[in-house]
Formats: C-alpha cells, structure tokens, sequence
C-alpha cells in the first residue's frame, strides 16, 4: 500500500480563536470552498464552539474536533471535558498531545497516553501530536525523540484501534513561527514514525496510518509539503483561521 491508498487529512486546529458566532461564521464560509474536496476535512475547535460549529457544518463535509480531553470519564476535575462529554455532543475527532499542552499545561507523554487511551474508548479518533523542539534538532535527536513519543502515546493501543489514530508531525519550532520544515525534513520525520508503527504494529498498518505535518503550513508551501509520500496531510493552526487560505490547503490535498 502507498500514499496514494491512504486519505489525505487536512485539519484545522483554530486553538484559542474564534467565539461561537466567529465559528459559525468561519465554517459557513469555508464550506463552499472545500465542499469537492478528495480529503478528509475536520475543524478542531474550542471546547465553547464545539456545539456551533456541529450545527453549521451539518449538510457539508466538514467534521468537527476538540483540542484536548480528560483522561477520566468523570469527576472532580474541575475546568476539564472528558472525551465521553466530546462523544455524547457529537465530536468524532480530538487532538491530543499538542506541543502547547506539553509547554504551557504540563503534558507529558504519560498523560497523552492516557488521554489517548480514554478517546479511544470513547469512539473518538485521535489526532496524535508529536514533535521536537529546536535545541533537540540541533542536539541530533529528533528521531530518537519522536520515536519514543510515538511508543509511549500509542502504549495500549491495538492494532484495531490505531485505525482511529492519526499521527501530527509537528516541530515545534516550525509551529506559528512562519519557519516550516523544507518538504525533505518533514517527510523524513513522517518517516521515521511510520517505521516504528511498523515494528510496533507491521508494515501493513503502518502503511495505512494517516500522517501530518504541522507547522506553519499555509496555502504556498501545501503543495511541496504534500506531494512528499510519507506527508499525507496537514494540521493547520494560523492558516486554519482564513477560509481562502484553508481551502487552497484541501485543494493542495485533493490532488
Ligand atoms: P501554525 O500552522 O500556526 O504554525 O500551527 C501549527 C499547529 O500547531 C497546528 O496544530
């Protein structure tokens, strides 16, 4: 199997943008623009936006996602949204394990893992984000690094289950910096994962996992980022948030 049997992904992670009426607005007008699109579109959205958005994108082709979720189903947690409360509303999708949980929330790769774990039985699919920082590029030990990540997130996980797993290659320096990995980086990254779900899981799954770049992705740089055969789509932050720019990225995808 190669690229071209797997569904390209192109998802937007709007982070801490956009209120229910900006949503409800931003998906209205993205809608139209992708609504050919020959990939799968999802829209991750602020926990207050997740019932806005499932109501405008009804009728198009545009799924919706979160950003995160608790690790338990329920309880004294306060401020936190399990991933049963995601499923019960509707939400298929759910980034897990962004950099900017692991920089300013204290993630680590034990509660991805768990996070993982708990999307997981809750019928979500999981968009897994991996990633180095500078200093470990510089250090040579990116691969090392996203490896193990890669192991410690998907601990648990069958190999049924990884059919729900979507794995975002996301460097952290790359990330809302405007810096974006040269295609080669990427797809060498992208690589690197696909090679350990293959020990961990065998070639045949490893050659249907979906896998992303993210990091300043926009609509100039889609084109050369995705036609790389271990690139099958995108996680968009900044560009996410113009429906012009967005759709040229679905569009770069569709090919
Ligand atoms: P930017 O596209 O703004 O660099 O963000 C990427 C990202 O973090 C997506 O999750």
């Amino acid at each position: 199997m190669d690229k071209n049997l797997r569904k390209a992904v192109i998802a937007g992670n709007w982070k801490m943008n956009k209120n229910p009426k900006e949503t409800v607005e931003l998906i209205q007008a993205i809608a139209p623009l992708v609504k050919e699109a020959d990939c799968d579109v999802i829209a991750c959205t602020p926990y207050i936006d997740l019932t806005a958005a499932l109501e405008a994108a009804k009728g198009t082709n545009i799924k919706i996602g979160a950003e995160n979720c608790h690790w338990e189903k329920s309880g004294a947690y306060t401020g936190e949204i399990s991933a049963d409360m995601l499923a019960a509303i509707g939400i298929e999708y759910v980034i897990i394990g962004h950099s900017e949980r692991r920089t300013y929330f204290g993630e680590t790769d034990e509660t991805v893992q768990k996070r993982v774990r708990a999307a997981l039985d809750a019928g979500l699919t999981v968009i897994l984000c991996v990633g180095e920082y500078l200093e470990q590029r510089e250090q040579g030990i990116t691969d090392e690094l996203v490896r193990l990540q890669t192991k410690i997130a998907l601990g648990g996980v069958s190999a049924d289950e990884l059919k729900r797993i979507i794995i975002a290659y996301e460097p952290v320096w790359a990330i809302g910096t405007g810096k974006t990995a040269t295609a080669e980086q990427a797809n060498e990254v992208c690589a690197v994962i696909r090679q350990v779900v293959g020990e961990l899981y065998g070639a045949d799954n490893a050659n249907a996992l979906t896998i992303q770049y993210g990091g300043s992705m926009n609509a100039a740089n889609a084109d050369e980022l995705l036609a790389k055969p271990d690139v099958d789509g995108g996680l968009i932050g900044g560009a996410s948030l113009k429906a012009e720019d967005f759709a040229a990225i679905v569009k770069a995808a569709s090919k």
